[in-house]
């Protein structure tokens, strides 16, 4: 993908958006693993955020989001599927890349996870390294895949050639149809021992991150603990987890429907997007979201 060259006329005043051109002082040093990994084991909560383009990428930087996920929800909230499955890696890379240069605009510093679509590293270990390092030349920092027990190889493969991975489990999307809908996971002794397993596994291969998603808040606090040099990211997981993620168009309540109940509608309050980031970052770092009475399983 053509990268734009400094300096030129793309970079004059332009008459849609108002994203400056590296203009912005850092307000703080750029997120790396090392950092991620030091809040984890200091017990500061990490505010990831899903963003697919430019501006809300720089936006949602300059809120003070540590870790940006361009997710594959892009098929359900910019692509209008019912799920993820027909996304693709032409989707995924340009979507990074947009989100990336938004970041480099303002010379942001947040983290850039590129999550790999469907049917991009199921079939090998090669292919997933192919896959994730057309998204890594998009402007990743990190890849997030799906599943655990089949995923340790993959993670160890990407990870001993230097691309780090957040892994995710729990309810993982891509799978809904294997899954029998969109349902909480680990419940009950046996799925829970199950989840346990693959989670340290993952950590065990090199996953540094761990999406936690639609999973019983006591089962993610456990794992939290268990699992060290792994930070684990809930999203309907409750407030024990290292971090939390949100898909940024449930959090700012662009919807026509019922947002699920993990999600808080950080608009209300809010006069602005921006500040309804910013008090989302607010309430993760104080751990006031999520209410595991309200949001959480
Ligand atoms: O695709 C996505 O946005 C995700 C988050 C919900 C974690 O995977």
């Amino acid at each position: 993908m053509a990268q734009e060259p400094a300096g030129n006329a793309s970079t004059a005043a332009s008459p849609y958006g108002t994203l400056p051109p590296a203009s912005l002082p850092a307000s703080r040093k750029p997120i790396s693993l090392p950092r991620i990994q030091e809040m984890h084991s200091r017990g500061e909560k990490i505010t990831m955020l899903t963003a697919y383009d430019a501006t809300f990428a720089a936006m949602a930087d300059a809120a003070g989001i540590e870790c940006i996920l361009v997710g594959d929800s892009l098929g359900n909230v910019c692509q209008g599927r019912h799920s993820t499955v027909g996304v693709t890696l032409d989707d995924m890379a340009y979507h990074t890349e947009s989100v990336s240069r938004g970041l480099r605009r303002i010379q942001g510093t947040a983290w850039l996870i590129g999550d790999l679509p469907f049917g991009s590293y199921q079939e090998s270990k090669e292919q997933a390294l192919r896959s994730a390092v057309v998204l890594m030349q998009a402007g990743a920092h990190m890849v997030k895949l799906e599943g655990g027990g089949w995923t340790a190889e993959i993670t160890r493969f990407l990870v001993e050639r230097g691309i780090p991975v957040c892994a995710h489990l729990g309810l993982t999307p891509q799978t809904v149809h294997a899954l029998g809908g969109y349902r909480v996971q680990g419940r009950g002794d046996a799925a829970a021992d199950l989840m346990r397993r693959h989670a340290l596994e993952l950590q065990a291969a090199g996953a540094s991150m761990l999406v936690l998603e639609m999973v019983p808040a006591a089962l993610s606090a456990e794992l939290t603990h268990e699992m060290p040099h792994c930070a684990t990211i809930g999203i309907g997981a409750g407030k024990g987890t290292a971090g939390q993620v949100l898909v940024l168009h449930d959090m700012l309540g662009v919807n026509l429907g019922k947002n699920p109940k993990f999600v808080r509608n950080f608009m209300e309050g809010a006069t602005s997007i921006r500040g309804a980031m910013e008090a989302y970052v607010a309430a993760v770092k104080n751990s006031s979201f999520p209410d595991d009475a309200i949001h959480a399983w």
